[in-house]
C-alpha cells in the first residue's frame, strides 16, 4: 500500500541521510523503525508524510505517486504524530486543535462537532478540551496530538518517538490505543519494548540504510544484531 523505493537523501551540506532504501508497508500493518541516533529514522519520517519530497527514488501510497500535485491528498492519508506535540498543538483550546483539520477539509460544522467530540470521549480528553495546549502536561498533550490526528481518520499512522514523556500508565494506555487502531502504522522508536508491543515487523536502520528487516520478535531477541547497530536487548529480555 505504501510504497519505498530506492530512496535517497543528501542534506545540502553533503551529509547522506538516506541511501538507496527501499520499504513496503501493508495495509493494516504494524511496523517499527529503529536504529542509532543520526541512522536517518527522522529524516525518512519526514519523507513520508511529505515534507520532504523524494528526489531520488520514489515513494507511492496506493496509486498516488508523492509529488506536489498530491500532497494535500497524501498529508490526509498519512497522518504524523510529531515528536514533539508542540508543533501538533497551536490552537487556543484543545478542542479548536481536533476540530482544525475537519474544519480546513470544509466538513459540515455540525458533523466536525460530533467527531471532535467522539475524540475527546474516546482519547478521555473530554475534561481537558476548554484549555490551551500550554495548560496541559507533556502526556496530556501527547494525546492530544494523537487525537487531532486520528480526528482526521487516516490511513496510515506514522509515530515518531511516541513514548517520550508518557508515565508508565499512559505509556500502557497508548499501547493499547494504538493495538486497537485498525490502520497501518509506522512507529519509529528507541523505546524496543514499546515496538516489541505493539509492531509485527521491524526495520533497522544503519547509517542511512536498513541493515535488518523482519519480524519483531525474531530481531529484537538478537542480541548480536542488535549490538552490531548499537542497540540493546529490550528491557524485558534484558531480566532486570
Ligand atoms: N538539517 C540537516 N542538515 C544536515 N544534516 C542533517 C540535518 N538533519 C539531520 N542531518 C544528518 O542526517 C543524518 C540522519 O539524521 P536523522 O535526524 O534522520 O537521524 P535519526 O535516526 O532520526 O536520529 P535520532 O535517533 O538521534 O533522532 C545524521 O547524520 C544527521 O546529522
Ligand atoms: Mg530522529
Amino acid at each position: 500500500m505504501l510504497s519505498i523505493e530506492q530512496l535517497g537523501f543528501t542534506y545540502p551540506d553533503g551529509t547522506r541521510a538516506l541511501d538507496r532504501i527501499s520499504l513496503h508497508f501493508e495495509e493494516g500493518s504494524s511496523t517499527g523503525i529503529v536504529g542509532a541516533n543520526g541512522a536517518g529514522k527522522s529524516t525518512l519520517v519526514n519523507h513520508l508524510n511529505g515534507y520532504y519530497l523524494p528526489v531520488e527514488g520514489k515513494i507511492s501510497m496506493g496509486n498516488l505517486d508523492y509529488c506536489k500535485k498530491n500532497l494535500d491528498r497524501i498529508r490526509r492519508d498519512v497522518g504524523l504524530l510529531f515528536q514533539n506535540s508542540d508543533d501538533q498543538l497551536f490552537m487556543a483550546r484543545i478542542y479548536d486543535d481536533i476540530a482544525f483539520g475537519p474544519e480546513n477539509l470544509g466538513m459540515d460544522k455540525a458533523l466536525v462537532g460530533t467527531l471532535v467530540e467522539e475524540t475527546l470521549l474516546e482519547l478521555n480528553l473530554w475534561h481537558l478540551r476548554e484549555k490551551p495546549p500550554s495548560h496541559l502536561s507533556q502526556g496530556q498533550k501527547r494525546f492530544a496530538a494523537f487525537a487531532s490526528l486520528l480526528v482526521m481518520d487516516p490511513k496510515v499512522i506514522v509515530m515518531d518517538e511516541p513514548t517520550s514523556d508518557l508515565d508508565p500508565g499512559n505509556r500502557r494506555k497508548l499501547i493499547n490505543l494504538v493495538n486497537g487502531l485498525r490502520k497501518t502504522r509506522i512507529t519509529v522508536s528507541h523505546d524496543l519494548d514499546f515496538i516489541w508491543d505493539t509492531c509485527e515487523r521491524v526495520c533497522i536502520m544503519k547509517e542511512g540504510g536498513i541493515s535488518a528487516e523482519g519480524p519483531t520478535k525474531e530481531l529484537l531477541s538478537s542480541r548480536e544484531l542488535l549490538e552490531s547497530n548499537s542497540l540493546e536487548l529490550p528491557l524485558r529480555l534484558q531480566g532486570v
